[in-house]
């Protein structure tokens, strides 16, 4: 018999098919919003779950499901899971880097520049019929080449990032956890590890790309905003919580920085309604990795990686090697 396992939210319809080889599969193409009572009722009889970063996974749920072996998120991130309650539960919990790190770094480039060129306030006022004639001032914006990029994660996308500054003549100055190894800096354009304060003072552009954690929670608050040029650009493809976004409010309607690029909210999909009377701020719905190949590619691994947990494998992209048994 095969194992029974629960795709969360809707999905590629060849996911389903894939899985379906290896599984019994119950899905949702339908794409429901299960609340936590109807998602552990749905999960009552199955092995292992094909999960959304949307929806989150801590300790009552695993108590209320003693048979679940396996958690495949189909996203880098999993600040949704808790991953040491999994782990005291027995629980495999994946997740899909990789992947993504050249499609999301497009995408951090996306919003840097769409914000420091005012991209979504030009097209405001081109679809608003406000367009009369051409003037010298209209939308001036930061240019982007020869300026210095600040990187706030320099993981693997945060390092995709820098490489990509190299055709722009920038310089790249970063803060991470820990230094990166000289090859590495070396490979991402140079780059030179700083405090998180003397990222702040020094980015021309400053774009975030480090796990949301209780330590990152509102790591660019009112003070760290302070520290930034009053010309810079501020850029959020990380997850939402790593900004205070009513701070970050406050100070583009200061003018305290030039413009921002938000990918990620506090509390998405709801977002702090304050942001649409603003127009130095390009926002989009958390769609960093959104390419047709790339969310494919994460679909691919987060089954595999469900198909090896539940085979006894260990799975690819295991993020607490604890938990599995050989
Ligand atoms: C998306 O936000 C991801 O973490 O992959």
């Amino acid at each position: 018999m095969k194992p029974k396992i629960l795709v969360t939210d809707a999905t590629f319809p060849e996911i389903i098919d894939y899985l379906s080889h290896s599984f019994e599969v119950e899905h949702n193409q339908a794409d429901q919003n299960y609340d936590e009572s109807a998602l552990i009722q749905k999960l009552q009889d199955k092995a292992g779950v094909f999960a959304y970063p949307t929806r989150r996974f801590a300790g009552p749920l695993f108590a209320a499901c003693p048979q679940l072996k396996a958690m495949c998120n189909m996203a880098v991130g999993y600040n949704n899971i808790d991953v040491a309650a999994a782990t005291a539960a027995g629980i495999m919990v994946t997740n899909t880097p990789d992947v993504l790190n050249e499609t999301t770094a497009d995408f951090g480039w996306t919003l840097m520049m769409a914000a420091a060129r005012r991209i979504s306030e030009s097209e405001h006022f081109l679809r608003g019929g406000r367009w009369k004639r051409w003037r010298f001032d209209d939308f001036l914006g930061v240019d982007v080449h020869g300026s210095t990029l600040g990187i706030i994660g320099m993981g693997r996308i945060g390092q995709a990032i820098a490489r990509r500054s190299m055709g722009f003549n920038m310089k790249v100055v970063y803060h991470n956890r820990s230094r990166l190894a000289p090859e590495l800096e070396h490979a991402a354009n140079n780059a030179t590890y700083l405090t998180l304060e003397a990222c702040l003072r020094a980015a021309d552009h400053l774009i975030l790309a480090l796990p949301y954690s209780a330590q990152s929670h509102h790591l660019i608050g009112e003070a760290q905003l302070a520290m930034m040029k009053s010309t810079a650009t501020l850029v959020n493809i990380a997850r939402g919580g790593i900004i205070d976004d009513a701070a970050l409010i406050t100070a583009l309607k200061a003018g305290v920085i030039a413009a921002a690029g938000i990918d990620v909210f506090e509390n998405e999909p709801a977002f702090n309604p304050d942001f649409l009377s603003l127009t130095n701020v390009v926002l989009t719905t958390h769609i960093g990795s959104a390419s047709t190949s790339t969310r494919l590619a994460m679909a691919y691994c987060a089954a595999d990686n469900l198909i090896a947990a539940m085979a006894g494998k260990r799975p690819a992209n295991l993020l607490n090697p604890e938990s599995f048994q050989a």
